[in-house]
């Protein structure tokens, strides 16, 4: 089985990358493959809207990592996405990640997976919770499952790199989540 985790941060590290990075634990612990998909170290470039992919099903844009996280995409069990939260919205980066998948709008890649959201911003009530729903709506756009951490996605606070690790409750919540998702993936393996 195999799970990719995809951060939308651009910081290395931050607290985005280690929110995913502990919701990944569970999936090693059980010996699952997992993938780490940072757009820290990845480069996602934006849709230029030519919509040659409806016609031949491939992006005109080939110097990036999308092949590659397609394939990931493609191959994978179950995901995870975070992002910070900027401008009450997911990154730029993330947003070109989903804006790209049209390419693959046919090929239903995550149709029937289930999938978890994870968000933080510095404010309290600085839009974490329409960021986790971007990334739900994402997911469901794509057929693919939400699944909950305790409730909802997880939502978390926190402002410079690694201030996250001072919470506790939030790295337990989500291993909560890994663990949510693993428990659905084996319900779906099990028909
Ligand atoms: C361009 C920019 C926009 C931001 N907008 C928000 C925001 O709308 N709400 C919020 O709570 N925090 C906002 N923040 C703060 C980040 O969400 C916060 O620092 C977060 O911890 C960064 O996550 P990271 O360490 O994974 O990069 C913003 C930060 C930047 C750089």
């Amino acid at each position: 089985m195999k799970v990719i985790g995809i951060s939308g941060s651009p910081r290395k590290d931050g607290n985005t990358e280690i929110l995913v990075r502990e919701a990944l634990k569970p999936f090693y612990e059980r010996g699952w493959e997992v993938t780490e998909f940072f757009l820290s170290s990845k480069t996602i470039k934006p849709c230029i809207g030519c919509e040659t992919c409806i016609e031949t099903g491939k992006c005109v844009i080939e110097d990036d990592d999308m092949e590659l996280l397609i394939s990931e995409l493609e191959d994978c069990d179950a995901l995870i996405i975070g992002s910070p939260a900027y401008f009450r919205n997911v990154t730029a980066q993330l947003k070109a990640l989903f804006d790209r998948s049209f390419v693959f709008k046919n090929r239903k890649l995550l149709a029937g997976k289930p999938g978890g959201a994870i968000t933080v911003g510095r404010g309290e009530g600085g839009g974490q919770s329409l960021v986790l729903l971007i990334i739900h709506n994402y997911y469901l756009s794509e057929g693919a499952i939400c699944v909950p951490c305790e409730i909802n996605g997880l939502s978390a606070r926190a402002d410079k790199p690694g201030d996250i690790l001072k919470q506790e409750n939030r790295l337990r919540q989500a291993r909560v989540l890994g663990e949510n998702i693993i428990r659905y993936a084996e319900m779906l393996l099990r028909g």
